[in-house]
């Protein structure tokens, strides 16, 4: 059994404590990368901070610029932690944070000293925020590992591998933004409230691996496979939604891509708020910007595009129902990005053509993009039609049209993506 009465091991003396900081005066003495690490999770303790340094950083002079911080730009001098909380010194001078901490030990201030923990009577431990909580670690001054054990934790809670069961969430509904398929491009918040989900309804292009991690006893419905007819999908699901948060659940409504980009999500809420039921909204990192640019393409870049226009290819340009004036996006020199498009790519090319656009513009079509899966077709505005047909190119896919869909892809291409793994 570990001794749980005394388990801290010899080379961790600190006693771990939150301290209210809020309104209380703290000095930080030096004004450089290592005091401005420091800095953000002091402003937000709401506590009253002062730095005192010859040399700032810009991100710390934009600090004082805003009122954030105090700033003094001069040397440190005995004396200035006066009314001081709480104080720091993190110069990069040996003998002026020794200074800081001999004038903070004679005050009775507790004192973090940067360049060697040490010989300071505090230390900051590796911290996360997390769902209301503060999480600290210490490590007897093993930053790696005390930020290592930090992370671990952080993740555990974020996927839900560690739930925090004494706060169940109330019943309602989140209809969360699941990334255009990769995993990893969920949000940390969509994360969260997926992990605590009594009740999973997603859609097609949700991403998969997402709803595999889920634990067992989380029901999981396919929004595509609700029973009602083609037209009833969208009442069956609102239906589905309000149903199971009456029922006591929290329900994530799980979607590809961000909710309110062609995803109907604005629908869902004005469904569930008719019924009283309470609804959050997670954006999530839509297909229209991150397929391309995981495929090397920007959607904007200085000196070539100054517009991105993300377009619906769910009608024909000649619809009745079409809300697109095509004759206007053929005018435009930027970047035109259409999803749903691959049905009827020739239609949009055409309306383009026809409206002045140049034949050799180029365009990117990209299926099934940030997936192990993607393919990528290279074309311009004359060819595409008939090499998307040629290629067998399948939805879900972008059609990214402009200069910068000609862009050098290997380039940019991510290293870490998933997709670049399937080249
Ligand atoms: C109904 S819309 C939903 C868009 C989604 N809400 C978003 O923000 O990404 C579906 C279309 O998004 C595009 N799409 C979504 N995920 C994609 C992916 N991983 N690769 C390529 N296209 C994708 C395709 O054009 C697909 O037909």
């Amino acid at each position: 059994m570990p001794n749980t009465q005394n388990d801290q091991q010899p080379g961790d003396p600190n006693y771990l404590v939150g301290i209210d900081l809020a309104g209380h005066r703290v000095v930080v003495v030096g004004g450089g990368t290592v005091a401005q690490r420091r800095l953000g999770l002091l402003i937000a303790s709401g506590a009253d901070v002062h730095v005192i340094s010859r040399v700032v950083t810009p991100a710390v002079e934009a600090m004082a610029t805003s009122g954030q911080i105090g700033l003094i730009l001069r040397d440190y001098a005995d004396g200035d932690l006066d009314g001081a909380w709480y104080a720091m010194a993190c110069t990069d001078e040996p003998d002026t944070n020794a200074a800081v901490v001999a004038e903070a030990t004679r005050r009775r201030i507790f004192c973090v000293r940067a360049d060697n923990a040490r010989l300071g009577t505090a230390v900051t431990p590796a911290t996360a925020r997390y769902d209301g909580m503060t999480l600290g670690v210490l490590a007897g001054g093993r930053h790696r590992r005390s930020a290592a054990v930090r992370n671990a934790l952080l993740e555990a809670l974020q996927s839900g591998v560690v739930t925090d069961d004494s706060a169940p969430a109330t019943p309602g509904v989140a209809l969360v933004g699941g990334g255009p398929g990769d995993p990893d491009l969920i949000t940390v918040r969509g994360r969260r409230l997926l992990a605590r989900a009594n009740l999973v309804v997603a859609d097609r292009l949700a991403p998969p691996e997402l709803l595999a991690e889920l634990s067992p006893d989380v029901e999981v419905v396919d929004a595509a496979k609700i029973p009602y007819g083609r037209a009833m999908a969208q009442e069956a699901i609102n239906s589905a939604l309000i149903e199971g948060a009456k029922a006591g659940k929290f329900v994530v409504r799980l979607k590809g891509g961000d909710p309110y980009v062609f995803g109907r999500g604005y629908e869902e809420l004005e469904a569930c708020v008719a019924a009283g039921v309470p609804v959050t909204v997670v954006p999530g990192v839509t297909s229209a910007i991150s397929v391309p640019a995981l495929a090397g393409i920007p959607v904007t870049h200085r000196g070539v595009t100054h517009e991105f226009v993300v377009v619906s290819g769910h009608v024909a340009p000649d619809h009745p129902d079409s809300l697109v004036d095509w004759p206007a996006l053929a005018r435009l020199r930027g970047t035109l990005v259409l999803l749903m498009a691959v049905e009827r790519v020739d239609k949009f090319a055409a309306a383009l053509l026809d409206g002045g656009r140049a034949a050799d513009t180029p365009v990117t079509v990209i299926q099934e993009g940030s997936l192990r899966t993607e393919r990528v077709l290279r074309a311009d505005l004359s060819t595409v039609a008939e090499r998307v047909r040629a290629e067998g190119i399948r939805p879900p896919a972008i059609v990214v049209i402009g200069p910068t869909a000609g862009f050098d892809q290997n380039v940019t291409r991510s290293t870490e993506s998933a997709s670049s793994t399937s080249r």
